[in-house]
Order: structure tokens, then sequence, then C-alpha cells
């Protein structure tokens, strides 16, 4: 038997990745991804050998096999019997790899996430006796804000944010629609929003949160060039955000979400029957906005967050957050809980996460802050 990997490149697919190597199954692992096997091999190498356990035997790398393939491409671009030999014996297709770009170009979105993932399902036609285990995100939600959100809840009725969210929304529906047609079983694993507080070295897989430390930077931080930053005034600089200040988002630790995941599909294992399982995949408790504030405060001293329901006259600051972290801020604003019965059942032994608190966050903004200035 063996088991296929997209995404092993990626910051949650390479810590996934790392958690199969583990296992003590010790099947080939098929990594398929963008570029020549070669520097496939020294990306994901890279990625996979610096993170924190768990620990990987020395041989266990000789079980990887790299194959070439671009989710844009017609069959992954490749031939019928590449992709033969890569579903071959296969017990698992992990699908990790996807475009995060929250308002990305909508047809590479779409062309990705979901073609892309429509030709996952094609190489999984030819692994039989494969499950399937969909890596989307807890964000298909879209923009219900409010409510306790079940696992089997998939609705566009709210609609989205972001287009990101509607083509993980799109990909969850057809792999449910497959299941059914062809009498398949798939797990639809769907993390909140991932954080590490870990600084990686240049070149490694980047984080969300990297997005968020450089717009903080690139505003606050004196700079020359075409859009320069301000100094602070006197110290201090007062920046309003548009949101609701009693909203909360869900962050948990990646390296728990691919720990748990790798138990998930392990749990599916020994489950009979076809269909979807989908697990919220997501930490017990809300981050508030006082946390993420009281961290940014301890990097920036002299900043003062608020968040107001409307930012009325917005200082030069103010409308550059508006227009580039506008999304983040919707989620910011959310008041909605996930539902974890199917994660609890699947995963029960691992104990739950610690909270994501200021200090954690301050460490993982500056953890992005020390990624994006080693990578210049
Ligand atoms: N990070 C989060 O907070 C989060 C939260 C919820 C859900 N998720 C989901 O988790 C999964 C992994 O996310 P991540 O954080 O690991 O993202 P990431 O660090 O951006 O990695 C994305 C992965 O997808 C691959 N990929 C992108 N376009 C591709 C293409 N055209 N062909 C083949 N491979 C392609 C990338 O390969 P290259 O190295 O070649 O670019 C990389 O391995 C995604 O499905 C995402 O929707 C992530």
């Amino acid at each position: 038997m063996s088991v296929v990997i997209t995404g092993a490149s990626g910051f949650l697919g390479s810590r996934v990745l790392r958690h199969l190597l583990a296992e003590e199954t010790r099947e080939p692992v098929a990594v398929l991804g963008r570029g020549s096997p070669d520097t496939l091999r020294e990306r994901v190498e890279a990625a996979v050998a610096w993170l924190d356990g768990p620990p990987v035997a020395p041989d266990a790398w000789r079980r990887l096999r790299y194959v070439s393939a671009d989710l844009t491409r017609p069959a992954l671009g490749l031939t019928p019997e590449q992709l033969a030999e890569a579903a071959d014996g296969a017990r698992e297709v992990w699908h990790c790899a996807a475009r995060l770009h929250l308002a990305g170009d909508e047809s590479e979105l779409f062309s990705t996430n979901v073609r892309g993932t429509r030709a996952v399902l094609d190489l999984a036609e030819r692994a039989p006796d494969a499950h399937l285990v969909y890596v989307s995100t807890a964000f298909v939600a879209g923009r219900r804000d409010a409510g306790h959100i079940m696992e089997d809840d998939l609705s566009d009725a709210d609609g989205f944010h972001t287009r990101y969210e509607e083509t993980k929304y799109t990909a969850e529906r057809m792999i449910r629609a497959w299941t059914a047609a062809k009498g398949r079983r798939a797990v639809i694993a769907r993390p909140s929003l991932l954080v590490a507080d870990r600084p990686a070295p240049a070149g490694l897989p980047a984080q969300p949160l990297d997005y968020v430390a450089r717009l903080v930077d690139d505003t606050l931080r004196p700079r020359t060039g075409p859009m320069p930053g301000l100094p602070l005034r006197g110290g201090v600089l007062p920046l309003r955000l548009q949101g609701d200040p009693n909203g909360a988002m869900n962050l948990l630790q990646a390296d728990y979400a691919a720990e748990a995941m790798v138990r998930v599909a392990a749990a599916a294992r020994a489950r009979t029957g076809c269909g979807v399982r989908t697990v919220h995949v997501t930490h017990p408790r809300e981050v508030a906005f006082p946390a993420a504030r009281d961290a940014l405060r301890t990097l920036y001293p002299g900043l003062r967050l608020a968040v107001v329901p409307t930012v009325r006259n917005p200082s030069r600051h103010e409308s550059l957050v508006i227009e580039h972290a506008g999304h983040f801020l919707d989620f910011g604003a959310q008041h909605r809980t996930y539902d974890r019965t199917h994660l609890r059942e699947d995963v029960g032994d691992l104990p739950e996460p610690p909270d994501v608190d200021a200090d954690y966050l301050s460490r993982a903004f500056d953890r992005a802050g020390a990624h994006r200035q080693a990578a210049v």
C-alpha cells in the first residue's frame, strides 16, 4: 500500500507529511507538486526536516517519490501512465495543495482549487481502495458570522467573504457528489486559521499571519519607496479598525492541526461504508480581539488600536489597513463557533491545544517578521 499527497511543500502540508513519515506503516509516499522532481524534493525535504517532531527515522526519506504535478494543468500535467503509477496501490490520497490568496484572481483560484481538486478525484478513481483526505477550511461557512457551525453544515446561503472561501466550498460540494456517485469514502478536514510561533528561515513556507505582519510593518515602520510608512507621531499612533470590538476568531496551532488530521484519517480507515466525514479541526476557544491588540502592542509599543463599527474620515494609515487587510478584519468580526463532535470522537486521546493568547500571538507576529526580514 502507499500514500499520495499534494501540497507537501506548504505550511500545513509539510507538517502533515512529517506526521505521515512518523507513522509505523513505513509505506511509500508519492509527493505530487510543482517543479522538477529534484527541486520539489529539495523544497519538501527542507520544509519537513526543519519542523519540530515527531521524530522521523533517517531511512524514512527513502520512502518518498517525487512527481511533477500542477493542479492547473489537465490531468495534473501527468500522462495516463504517470497517473496510474502515482495511484498504484494507494490507501490514502491527501489533497492539501491549494491557492490561498484571499483576494486572488478569480480564475486562478478556480483553476487551482476547483479544477485542481477535480483532477485529484480523477487520480483517486485509479485507486479504488483509497480514502480521499481533502484539506478544506472552516471558512467554507462564508458570511455566516454567528451561531454554532455543525461539521455537516455546508451552505452558500449567506454568501462568502472571499473567492477563496467560495472555491473551497465548491470543492467540498464536488467531493460530496463524487463519493455519492462513485460509492467512495472521503474525509474533509476543515482547519481554522493556522498559526505557528517558531521563527522559520527564509525559503521555508510562510504562514498567513506573515501577511498581517507585513502590512503592519509597511504601515508603521519608516521606509523609503513608493509607499512610505510614517513614523509614530509623538511616539503614539492611534489606529481605528473597522469591525466588531466583541468579535473573535478561531486560530489553531498548525502542528496540532496536522497531528489531529493524520489521526482523523487513521480513524476513518477503521470505518466501513461510503460517504464523507467532515471534521472541524479548530481550537476549542476563539481568540478575542484584545489578545491580538495586546500582541501587536508588544511589538509596536506606540500603537493604539481600537475597533469601531465605522471608521469616519480615515487617516492615511487607516486607509491602508482598510485597503489591504479588509478581509482579515471581516474574519475578526465573527461571533461563530465550530462544533467539534467528530474531531473529539476521532482524536479523543489527543489533549486539547494550549490557548492562542497574546503571548503566543506576539511570538507568531514576530516569527512572521523574522521570516520576512530573512527573506529580504
Ligand atoms: N494556512 C492556513 O491557515 C489554512 C487554514 C485552513 C485551511 N487551509 C488549507 O490547508 C491547505 C494547505 O495550506 P497551506 O497553509 O499549507 O498553504 P501554503 O503554504 O500556501 O501551501 C500551498 C501548497 O499548495 C501547492 N500548490 C499551490 N498551487 C499549486 C498548483 N497549481 N499545483 C500544485 N501544487 C500547488 C503549493 O506548492 P508550491 O510550493 O509549488 O507553491 C504548496 O505546497 C490548503 O488546502 C488550505 O486551503 C490552510
